[in-house]
C-alpha cells in the first residue's frame, strides 16, 4: 500500500474542477446490463471503484470501449459464471450486480459483496426487498444464492430504513416486473435520482426519483442511449470543507451546489463566506479560523455520513467544543484515533464524538482505515504543523479522482511513496 508524505501548514486556496460521482456511476454501470443495446457515459471519475465494476463487466462478457467516456454493449453475456471473489469482495457496489443478473440469467450464485470497514453492513434488507419482488434468494457461507421465475414480480415494498443499495437494488429489479411497483421510505439521495434518470433515459418507467415514494412501471424492453453522470457532491463537500479547516478559499467549478444545502448551511454557521452559482460555488473563510458546531448525520437530504471525517476534522481545530453524532453507520470513527495522535481533544461516546478545538495539530505518522477517513487525514496532514506519513493511503484511490494533484494546485505539499 502507498504512503503519503505531507509537509504542513498550509492555506488551501484556488480552483478545482469536480469529478462525476463514484455512488452514482457505480449503480449506472451495473444497471447497463439490463439493456441489449448501446450505452455511451460520460463524466466516469477515473477511480478504484470503477476500474473493478469495469473488470467485473469485462469478465461477464460485456464489450467496453474505453474513451473520454464508456461505450457498454452488453448484448452477449457468459452464463452462469461464477465471478471472481476478489473482484465481488473488494467494493461494495457489487451487490447491484444481483437483480440484473438474475433478470438475464433467472438464477445465480455470487460472492457477498466487500465494501469500507464502515459498519456490518449487512444485505437484509436487499433479501427482503428482492423476496417481495418475487425472487427466492439466501446466503449460504460466503455465496448469495437467488433465483426468479422467468421475471420479478411487481410488490408493495415499505423499506424500515432508507438504505441507499436496498433502494437501487429493488429499483433494478423492477424494471422489467410484470406489474407495478411501489417502494415507501425510499432513500432520496441524488445519485438515485440520476440512476432514475438514466434508466428513464432508455426506456424504463419510473416516478419519484428523489422523494420518499418511488414508483416504477415494469416495461417489456429498454433501449440505449447517450448519459452524462452528475457530479460528486461529496468531493465538492470535501473541497469546501478544506477550504474552511485552512482558513483558505476555493471556487467549485462543474458541480451541481443544489444538492448540499445542509453543508453551505453548516459551513455558513462555522462562518464561511459562501456563493453559489448554476454549476459552480465558492467558500471563502477570509484567513479567520472557523467557529465549531454540532453535526448529525442522516439519510439524505440530511448531513451526508460521507462528509462526516471531513467536517469532523474542521471541528478539531475551530474554536470551542462540538458533538458529531454519526446514525447511519456503527463504525465511521476509526480516523479519531488517529487524529488524537495528531493532538486532537477528542473522544468518542457510542455513536457521538466530543469534541473541543485545538488550535494546532501536529505531523505525525497515521494509518488510514478507509477512504472517508483517508480524506480527512490528508487534510489534516496540510493544516498540521510538519511532516505526516500516512500509510495504507490507496483507500483514497477508491473515491478521489487525481486528488493529490487537485490538492496541490490548491497549495498542499504532498508526494506519493510508491509501495
Ligand atoms: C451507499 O452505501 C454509499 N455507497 C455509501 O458511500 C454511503 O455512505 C451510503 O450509501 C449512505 O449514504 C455507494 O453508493 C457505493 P445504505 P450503502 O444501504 O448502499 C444499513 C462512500 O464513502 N443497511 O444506505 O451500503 C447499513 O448497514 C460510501 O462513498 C442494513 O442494515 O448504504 C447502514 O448502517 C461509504 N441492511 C445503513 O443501512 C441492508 O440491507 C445505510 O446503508 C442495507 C443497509
Amino acid at each position: 500500500m502507498d504512503k503519503f508524505l505531507i509537509q504542513g501548514p498550509v492555506q488551501l486556496k484556488g480552483e478545482v474542477n469536480i469529478s462525476g460521482s463514484k455512488n452514482s456511476a457505480l449503480p449506472i454501470l451495473f444497471a447497463s446490463l439490463l439493456t441489449n443495446e448501446l450505452i455511451e457515459i460520460k463524466n466516469i471519475p477515473k477511480l478504484k471503484d470503477i476500474d473493478v465494476t469495469i473488470k467485473l463487466l469485462l469478465t461477464l462478457g460485456v464489450k467496453i470501449k474505453k474513451g473520454k467516456s464508456l461505450i457498454i454493449n452488453a448484448n452477449n453475456l457468459y452464463k452462469n459464471y461464477i465471478l471472481p471473489k476478489k473482484l465481488i469482495q473488494s467494493i461494495r457496489a457489487s451487490i447491484w450486480l444481483i437483480s440484473p443478473l438474475l433478470i438475464r440469467f433467472k438464477k445465480i450464485k455470487i460472492y457477498l459483496p466487500g465494501g469500507c470497514s464502515i459498519g456490518r453492513r449487512p444485505i437484509d434488507l436487499h433479501i427482503k426487498n428482492l423476496k417481495k419482488l418475487g425472487a427466492n434468494i439466501y446466503i449460504k457461507n460466503e455465496f448469495i444464492i437467488a433465483s426468479i421465475n422467468n421475471r420479478f414480480q411487481g410488490a408493495y415494498i415499505f423499506m424500515k430504513k432508507s438504505s441507499v443499495g436496498a433502494t437501487i437494488n429493488s429499483i433494478l429489479a423492477a424494471i422489467y416486473a410484470n406489474n407495478i411497483t411501489i417502494i415507501e421510505n425510499a432513500a432520496r439521495e441524488p445519485e438515485i435520482e440520476d440512476l432514475i434518470n438514466f434508466l428513464n433515459m432508455i426506456g424504463a418507467n419510473i416516478r419519484g426519483g428523489g422523494t420518499k415514494k418511488i414508483i416504477i412501471k415494469g416495461v417489456k424492453k429498454l433501449t440505449g442511449g447517450i448519459y452524462t453522470i452528475m457530479p460528486d457532491r461529496i468531493e465538492t463537500g470535501t473541497f469546501l470543507i478544506a477550504a474552511a479547516l485552512s482558513r483558505g478559499k476555493v471556487l467549485c467549478k462543474n458541480t451541481n451546489p443544489k444538492n448540499l444545502d445542509i453543508l453551505f448551511k453548516k459551513l455558513k454557521h462555522v462562518g464561511a463566506k459562501i456563493k453559489i452559482g448554476k454549476d459552480w460555488c465558492s467558500l471563502n473563510m477570509n484567513n479567520k479560523r472557523p467557529k465549531a458546531i454540532d453535526i448529525i448525520t442522516g439519510p439524505y437530504p440530511k448531513f451526508p455520513t460521507d462528509i462526516q471525517p471531513q467536517f469532523t476534522l474542521l471541528n478539531c481545530i475551530a474554536l470551542g467544543k462540538s458533538i458529531i453524532t454519526e446514525t447511519v453507520f456503527e463504525n465511521r470513527f476509526l480516523y479519531i484515533y488517529e487524529l488524537i495522535k495528531m493532538g486532537a481533544k477528542i473522544f468518542i461516546k457510542n455513536n457521538k464524538v466530543f469534541c473541543q478545538g485545538v488550535n494546532l495539530l501536529y505531523g505525525s505518522e497515521i494509518e488510514a482505515t478507509d477512504l472517508r477517513a483517508a480524506i480527512s487525514l490528508v487534510l489534516a496532514g496540510c493544516i498540521a504543523t510538519g511532516i505526516t506519513i500516512i500509510n495504507n493511503i490507496n483507500y483514497i484511490d477508491r473515491g478521489y479522482e487525481n486528488i493529490e494533484n487537485k490538492l496541490i494546485n490548491l497549495g498542499a505539499r504532498i508526494i506519493r511513496l510508491k509501495n
